[in-house]
């Protein structure tokens, strides 16, 4: 049942989705995922949790096991790759080397079936749009890797989509030029009102472009949320870790009152927001600029010694002994460095605490 007449960027619907290879290997593990129209989604995880996998199912160039997904209101859980009106990004950008970019912008064109006008006229729109129409009679190997990106992309949206994937498209690049490509992409996404997934391992990236992030971890989904939920509120360990590397420590839930959670850690009692859970003895996450380091003897704080003080230019970082375990703490204060094998005072202030969940 291929009806889809329909065009435009389309919502895209996982419904306890799986992915098994044999007996032994669950890529995706009955995921339940909506995609919302015209939003930017990424997929964020360590390697092999089933990001590519997640991206491939969209596209069609992997079937699903079991579930169902669906783009728009068609159910395309068994159409191939050709049938579903997707275009993906690669990591690599596979580019047709023989062709040049104007070439490689109007070949899905002319394959669908447009005429030689309609095709000309498309193409070099895009290319305008990318600022690539000066690159049009390149070749792929007489461009940049921010170029070759570029075309990779305009040969993506030339086709007008209804769900546009990427996976991992910036990592042939170096860290300035990933940060450009990124907010081009974003603008891009934005400025057409796209419906975006992209795959990303990197969590800095993942924050600075998405509407929404879903962290993935061993084939299942760790938490969704927007930028600012996951990094404010991480519920549990693996993402408050993943999600710019918080300190974890372990305390004892003593008491909840609606919202409010106190929690001892240590000799220290603080309250902090309740997070959902049951057990008592749990962790709270706390990120490293968030802690404070002050001379030996503040009742109100944990007793603890530097390890080790790392001038990195525009901070400090101290790796510190308390007896909770080991904290990464970062510090503005570059004049006032604190020796390794000095005894200081750790302390934290409530609002900065978030119980985590396990
Ligand atoms: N064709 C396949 N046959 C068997 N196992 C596979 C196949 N493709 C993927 N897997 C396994 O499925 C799991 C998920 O793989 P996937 O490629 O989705 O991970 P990923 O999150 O994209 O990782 P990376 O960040 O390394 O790209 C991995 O354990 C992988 O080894
Ligand atoms: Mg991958």
């Amino acid at each position: 049942m291929n009806n889809s007449t329909q065009k435009g960027p389309a919502r895209v619907v996982f419904d306890k989705v799986s992915k098994r290879y044999g007996n032994n290997i669950t890529a995706v593990d009955e995921i339940s995922l909506d995609f919302p129209a015209g939003t930017l989604v990424t997929l964020l995880g360590p390697s092999g949790c089933g990001k590519t996998t997640t991206l491939r199912m969209i596209a069609g160039l992997e079937m699903a096991s079991s579930g169902r997904i669906y783009i728009g209101d068609d159910d395309v859980t068994k159409l191939p790759a050709t049938a579903r009106d997707v275009s993906m990004v690669f990591q690599s950008y596979a580019l047709f080397p023989h062709m040049t970019v104007l070439q490689n912008v109007s070949y899905g064109l002319q394959v669908s079936g447009f005429t030689k006008d309609a095709v000309s006229a498309k193409a070099s729109d895009v290319l305008k749009q990318l600022g690539l129409d000066v690159l049009s009679a390149r070749y792929p190997n007489e461009l940049s890797g921010g170029q070759q990106q570029r075309v990779a992309v305009a040969r993506a949206i030339v086709l007008e989509p209804r769900v546009l994937l990427f996976d991992e498209p910036l990592s042939n690049l170096d860290a300035k030029l990933r940060r450009y490509v990124r907010q081009e992409i974003r603008d891009l996404q934005q400025a057409l009102g796209l419906t975006v997934v992209y795959v990303t391992h990197d969590q800095e990236e993942a924050l600075a472009v998405s509407d929404t992030v879903v962290v993935m971890n061993n084939a299942t989904i760790a938490q969704k949320g927007s930028p600012r939920e996951l990094h404010d509120r991480p519920m549990t360990q693996f993402v408050a870790d993943f999600i710019g590397g918080a300190n974890v420590l372990p305390c004892e839930v003593a008491d909840v009152q609606g919202n409010l959670a106190t929690v001892r850690l240590g000799a220290l009692s603080l309250k902090t927001n309740h997070c959902e859970g049951s057990a008592t003895q749990r962790h709270v996450a706390v990120r490293p600029n968030r802690v404070t380091l002050s001379p030996a003897g503040n009742p109100n704080a944990l007793e603890a010694v530097i390890q080790k003080a790392t001038y990195v230019g525009e901070q400090m970082e101290y790796m510190v002994q308390t007896p909770l375990g080991e904290l990464f703490v970062t510090s503005a204060d570059t004049n006032n460095p604190i020796a390794a094998g000095m005894s200081v005072s750790v302390a934290f202030v409530e609002s900065d605490i978030v119980l985590l969940g396990d």
